[in-house]
């Protein structure tokens, strides 16, 4: 699509007012496209990033996360991870924040021969779609990751890489107020009059707080509604519950995610390693500063933002069994959070059965990949324009024409 980007404080012709509910990395991605595009912005989020961007560990990575029968959401990540590249280069021209991508790639090492197994298979799968991939034998791997332990067998080396969203989302924030969006830290849902979104208005007892930016956003009705083209709701796994206006149930579940981030010597790993130990996924994800982090859970538990003993201990385990020396890193941070999943593991972006009604959520673990293609897909049809063609099966629309449960 087109990059052209209106002057600052000027409106192209056709521009909307949207409301953006939800700060996290997907919402913020579409307010920022939008916003610097010339529409008028508002993002609603009573803690923008705190949700599951604040988990996320950032992998770019469609081709180590692919999964058989998932071929709809391998290709939408190809493309969004090629789209990441203008996205960072645009984003760090904005402003706040460094959002090179740095070359690093991922090593899916074995421990076992099942392993072995799974991962000649992983590679026969992805390179049907693409994707190169590298075989290593055991000493080679650890030529490139000294730190890998000597139990690995063999290893695929992927180019993939990874950024990380906080820092990303922190840019992002910036961006969408450095190109003229507005960010106002309330909790809001979608105001839906005969089957029209009109704009969002405030939840329960809540209105804008302490003079936040109540006169800029066009807050009226006493600071608790706000009349917009578009609502689009970007509010991750919340997005079900809030999108109930429609005529419909929309599938969006919590999937909880617990993440531990390590304090390691800088450089003591230098790409991303994933494995399976004990039937766990583990992933450990480095940064240029010596953080990392270590992830994930994948809990169908509902709303449970506990972070528990067990995946604590499961996940120190197991990434101390593929590199040995993170005994010796310092336990940083734990953190839980929740996904948000949908029933056929596809995410829901663009237009809904009701007029006005935009989704972008249900990413599920691939909300960070996805964030800039979404943000594109957003952008499209608040223009009037196709999505980009990898995004078509992802439609919202889907859930006008289905039964789900
Ligand atoms: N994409 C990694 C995760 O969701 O855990």
């Amino acid at each position: 699509m087109s990059r052209a980007t209106a002057p600052r404080g000027a409106r192209p012709s056709g521009w909307q007012r949207v409301a953006v509910i939800g700060g996290g990395i997907i919402g913020l991605a579409c307010a920022w496209r939008l916003a610097e595009r010339g529409h008028a912005v508002t993002v609603f989020d009573p803690d923008v990033a705190g949700g599951a961007t604040h988990a996320a560990a950032g992998m770019l990575a469609p081709a180590s996360e692919a999964v058989f029968g998932q071929d709809a959401l391998l290709a939408a990540g190809l493309t969004g991870a090629r789209e990441w590249s203008s996205f960072a280069a645009d984003l760090t021209r904005v402003g706040s924040e460094d959002i090179e991508l740095r070359p690093h790639a991922t090593l899916l090492v074995a421990l076992d021969a099942d392993d072995e197994a799974a991962l000649a298979r992983h590679a026969r799968h992805v390179e049907r779609r693409h994707c190169p991939v590298e075989r290593l034998a055991a000493r080679s791997a650890r030529r490139l990751e000294p730190a890998l332990s000597p139990r690995v067998r063999a290893a695929l080396r992927l180019n993939e890489t990874a950024v990380d969203p906080r820092v990303v989302a922190r840019a992002l924030a910036h961006a969408v107020v450095a190109s003229g969006g507005v960010v106002v830290p309330l909790d809001v849902e979608p105001d839906v009059r005969a089957g029209r979104a009109t704009g969002v208005r405030a939840r329960g007892t809540g209105g804008v707080r302490d003079g936040q930016p109540t006169g800029a956003a066009g807050l009226a009705d006493e600071g608790r509604a706000y009349k917009a083209d578009v609502v689009v709701v970007a509010a991750g796994w919340a997005s079900g519950p809030l999108a109930s206006a429609l005529a419909h149930p929309v599938p969006i579940r919590p999937l909880k995610g617990q993440v531990l981030r390590l304090g390691a010597t800088p450089g003591a790993l230098t790409h991303t390693v994933r494995a399976t130990v004990r039937g766990r996924e583990v992933y450990i994800v480095p940064r240029p500063g010596g953080e990392v982090v270590v992830g994930a859970t994948s809990e169908d538990v509902g709303e449970d933002p506990t972070v528990t003993a067990g995946a604590v201990h499961d996940l120190l385990h197991d990434a101390i069994e593929v590199v040995p020396e993170l005994a010796e890193a310092g336990l940083l941070e734990t953190t839980a959070r929740l996904r948000p999943a949908t029933a056929d593991n596809l995410p829901l972006v663009g237009p809904t059965c009701v007029e006005g009604l935009v989704l972008a959520s249900g990413h599920g673990r691939a909300g960070v990949l996805l964030a800039p293609i979404t943000a594109d897909a957003v952008v499209a049809h608040v223009e009037g324009r196709p999505p980009p063609r990898a995004m078509e099966p992802l439609a919202a629309r889907r859930l006008c024409h289905k039964e789900h449960a």
